[in-house]
């Protein structure tokens, strides 16, 4: 008998595929550059609401979106590698994906606080470059040129080669989770809340968070108008 268990819920999905595809887009307009930058920026400004959230949801979302659901160890990774890995970390990411988790949400946020103090010399800066000396953006500019990009390009390519393994070796779609939210099970485990209450709150928190960005980006446009 398989059990069918809501493991990502609708916040979660949509926080996932709009990263993706904002991460995509910033690496186009980031080598377009000139007119593109304002662009840049935009979907920079976007994933840092997005990354909010997520830091947000990690606490208060479903069950399997909390960090606590999925920290990993390396006593948790030894026994998934051995292939006795504790039943609840089978469900949402497992010990070893958890990671990897992790390394990009921060080397995004890394991404997104270095591009906002950051400067093209193409008459393009981040927000809150007049903030920083011109030695500390030359040191911002150079990590999110040649550190971060490439950090964050390789995280994205390990994580779909890990997607395509699991499908073609594991036979495990865990795409059609991230799309559909529920995955079938051999044995019954807790599902991820994910209502319309959950779902309001979690618009309330992207709006806050969201109006929190707009307040840091306005910090850089108020400091230039004085
Ligand atoms: C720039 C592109 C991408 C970024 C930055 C990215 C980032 C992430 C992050 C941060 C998570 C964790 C989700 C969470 O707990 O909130 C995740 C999970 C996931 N992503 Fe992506 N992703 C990208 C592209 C893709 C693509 C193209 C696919 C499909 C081929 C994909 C499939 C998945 C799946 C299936 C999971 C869940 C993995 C699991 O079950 O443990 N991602 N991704
Ligand atoms: C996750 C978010 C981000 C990603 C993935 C990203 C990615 C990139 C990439 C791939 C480039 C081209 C690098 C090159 O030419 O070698 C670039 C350049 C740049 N980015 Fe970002 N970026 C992000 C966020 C931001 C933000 C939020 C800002 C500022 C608001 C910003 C400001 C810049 C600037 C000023 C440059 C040009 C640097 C130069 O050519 O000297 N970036 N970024």
């Amino acid at each position: 008998m398989a059990y069918r268990v809501r493991v990502w819920d609708l916040p979660t999905r949509l926080f996932h595929w709009l990263l993706a595809v904002c991460v995509v887009a910033l690496v186009v307009t980031g080598y377009t550059g000139g007119g593109a930058m304002e662009w840049h920026a935009r979907l920079g400004y976007t994933v840092l609401t997005l990354l909010l959230f997520r830091l947000v949801w990690g606490f208060v979302g479903g069950h399997w979106s909390r960090f606590r659901s999925f920290l990993p160890s390396p006593a948790k990774v030894s026994a998934y590698l051995r292939g006795s890995a504790h039943p609840d970390h089978l469900v949402g990411h497992n010990p070893l994906g958890a990671g990897s988790v992790f390394a990009m949400l921060l080397a995004l946020l890394v991404q997104v606080l270095t591009g906002m103090v950051s400067d093209d010399d193409a008459g393009f800066t981040g927000p809150l470059n007049r903030f920083v000396s011109s030695a500390r953006s030359d040191q911002a500019t150079w990590y999110h040129k040649a550190v971060g990009q490439w950090l964050i390009i390789a995280l994205v390519l390990l994580h779909v080669a890990a997607v395509v393994y699991y499908l073609k070796r594991k036979r495990q779609n865990l795409v059609h989770t991230m799309v559909i939210g529920d995955k079938m099970l051999p044995a019954p485990a807790a599902s991820s809340r994910d209502d319309l209450v959950t779902r309001a709150i979690a618009l309330v928190l992207t709006g806050a968070c969201a109006g929190l960005v707009a307040w840091l980006v306005s910090l850089g446009n108020l400091a230039s108008a004085q």
